[in-house]
């Protein structure tokens, strides 16, 4: 099998012919992939059960940055863009290289060992994702917090990951902000007694001798990462090292069709699993340039992506659906002021890509002449599962394909596979693949996405978003039961459940039904809920509409019915089936007749909670 040619991902007929060869046997395919790694044993099998690449032995941080600086040492490997126009910089492969060691010399100056986990919480700095590649060069596991996180959030992640140290920056500028971190980090740490790694303060010294690569076997773990799962609390996802890496380096190669002198933008964190595949180990593997910015799209000018692109002459650009709209209401001036004719292939990711967002990235950033990969994928898949191909026409039909050894099933809610365009059922997964985190859960050999979506006429794969009980807010992922453990601390606050309706902007947001106490102070107390949400998730866990209600419906056995809610809130028909569980059905028409005079009269029921606190 030869797939030299990127057209692979291009062409509707060599894809299909591709994809079922690949799916006759998946492990020719991934022994043909797994020439792109220098290896320093290279695999003899490529699945034993669970594990992939067995025997193999290689280094992440090696494939990503050593031989790069070996062979094209003054190549940029990262170009950073500050909050202000003029802040710029340019890290060579060497100059990677170098603050790498330097960080994993002061990683093992406190000890830290392979399979030990590093804290991270940082800006999107070059030293981010240094640190990341320093825990890979000594084997060591990290686990990044979103810089947006609040100090519990943090200090949460740090006690449940057993966290040996965290490394950090004193501040952060944002949208002309400064945030000073290190306050954060000191207080999350507080009572858990770890030690705080300051890059900004960073000062040992570092020669050869100190540097030592420790090398990765199939099963070393890369980093743990939390996301938000139908839990209260948030849930760990553990991804391998060298599969991981071959998944999202591989991913990567076809889907965006890369080219080695490719200069590509990224605009998520490495927060996210994003900013850990398609930010950092994906582009560095193979050997390209990627840019990373850590101020706001908007400031000082909603113009700050397009300047970018311009400047850096950027020719793959990969966003998401909410950063989209919030650009989409600014003058089409400003994207006209800057020459963007470098780009060639953009991408979306983390969310529905609504069809007026679609247009509009198509029309006024690609030109009608870049494909829009608009990807599908999670933080438990690793890497990209199901993208559209990257022929113009084909592309518009906005529907993705299944990445080559990646077998999907759509079913109904008896599990029955749906095989009829146009009918929505669960998102599954068959296969296995390289980049499934270690504690991927297999059920009657399927994996459940959570997702709903639908075949369209051709075949292809349309998603439409999360079934469970995960909201989607501007592409983060947030367990309503997050919100509801955060609301619930609230004084006066009994009970409340949490659902997601559609935003404008942030595709999700979240609605909050809440019972309080009786005679409160309806605005303080929705001052308190904000104060809580913001204190122990993060301001982006905001619900914008606070309804008190007196009962919410709960079953029998005294669980709250979600879905009954959000049926309410579309004012959709309520039938027997929704109600005949339910303890006290009575309550389904105060709620109705709740949220009728919120709307309304929003002034007397104080519905929407948008006044920040
Ligand atoms: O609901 C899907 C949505 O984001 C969820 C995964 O979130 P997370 O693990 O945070 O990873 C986001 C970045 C990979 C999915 O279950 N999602 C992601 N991409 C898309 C999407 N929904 C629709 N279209 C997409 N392209």
């Amino acid at each position: 099998m030869q797939l030299n040619s990127h057209n692979a991902w291009g062409n509707i007929d060599l894809y299909k012919q591709l994809y079922n060869d690949i799916k006759k046997n998946q492990e020719a395919f991934w022994m043909e992939q797994i020439k792109d790694i220098t290896w320093i044993q290279k695999p003899t099998k490529i699945l034993d059960n669970n594990t992939w690449f067995k025997d193999g032995i290689a280094s992440v941080c090696y494939n990503c940055v050593d031989r790069h600086a070996q062979s094209n040492q003054d190549k940029p490997a990262i170009i950073w863009h500050g909050d202000e126009y003029c802040e710029r910089t340019q890290t060579s492969y060497q100059d990677l290289k170098n603050r790498i060691i330097q960080i994993a010399t002061a990683l093992k100056q406190h000890d830290i060992k392979k399979g030990d986990v590093v804290g991270i919480y940082m800006p999107m700095l070059p030293d981010a994702i240094a640190s990341m590649l320093a825990c890979s060069r000594i084997c060591a596991i990290h686990m990044v917090v979103f810089a947006g996180f609040s100090h519990e959030a943090l200090s949460q992640r740090l006690k449940h990951s057993n966290a040996k140290i965290i490394i950090t920056v004193t501040q952060q500028k944002r949208g002309g902000r400064t945030i000073n971190l290190i306050e954060q980090v000191q207080k999350a740490t507080k009572s858990l007694q770890i030690p705080i790694l300051n890059l900004d303060e960073l000062k040992t010294k570092v020669d050869d001798t100190n540097d030592q690569i420790t090398y990765q076997t199939d099963q070393d773990e890369l980093f743990h990462i939390y996301t938000s799962g139908s839990t209260g609390t948030p849930k760990k996802i553990t991804h391998t090292a060298i599969p991981y890496l071959i998944y999202a380096a591989t991913t990567f190669k076809y889907i965006f069709d890369i080219k080695p002198n490719d200069i590509y933008f990224c605009t998520s964190d490495i927060g996210w699993i994003t900013g850990h595949s398609y930010i950092t180990y994906a582009p560095l593997f193979h050997g390209l340039t990627t840019v990373i910015f850590s101020g706001s799209p908007t400031y000082p000018e909603a113009d700050r992506y397009w300047d970018i692109i311009e400047k850096e002459k950027v020719t793959i650009f990969y966003t998401a659906p909410t950063a989209i709209r919030s650009l989409q209401m600014f003058d089409e001036k400003l994207i006209k002021q800057h020459d963007i004719s470098s780009l060639r292939i953009l991408g979306s990711v983390g969310e529905p890509l609504n069809e007026s967002a679609w247009n509009w990235m198509f029309n006024k950033i690609g030109k009608q002449r870049c494909p829009i990969m608009n990807t599908w994928w999670q933080t438990e898949t690793g890497g990209i599962m199901i993208s559209p191909l990257l022929n113009l026409e084909q592309n518009k039909t906005r529907a993705g394909l299944p990445f080559f050894g990646i077998d999907i099933t759509i079913e109904d809610q008896n599990g029955k596979p749906i095989e009829e365009p146009n009918n929505q059922g669960m998102l599954k997964i068959k296969s296995k693949w390289p980049g499934m985190c270690k504690n991927i859960q297999f059920k009657n050999k399927e994996y459940s996405t959570g997702d709903g979506s639908y075949y369209d006429e051709h075949g292809h794969i349309k998603i439409t978003g999360r079934l469970d009980d995960v909201i989607n807010i501007s592409g983060h992922r947030l367990g309503t039961a997050e919100f509801e453990s955060a609301i619930n601390l609230t004084d006066n606050v009994i009970e409340s459940a949490v659902i997601g309706i559609p935003h404008e902007l942030k595709g999700q947001t979240a609605f909050a039904f809440v019972v309080a106490k009786q005679h409160i102070e309806e605005q303080q107390t929705v001052q308190q809920i904000l104060n809580n949400t913001r204190k122990n998730i993060g301001p982006i866990a905001k619900p914008d509409y606070v309804l008190f209600v007196n009962e919410l419906p709960k079953n029998r056995s005294g669980k709250i019915n979600r879905k009954l809610l959000t049926k309410i809130y579309k004012n959709e028909p309520i039938n027997s089936s929704d109600t005949h569980t339910l303890i006290n059905p009575d309550i389904i028409n105060h709620i109705q007749k709740k949220i009728k005079e919120a709307i309304f009269c929003p002034d007397i029921c104080r519905i929407k909670a948008n006044k920040n606190p």
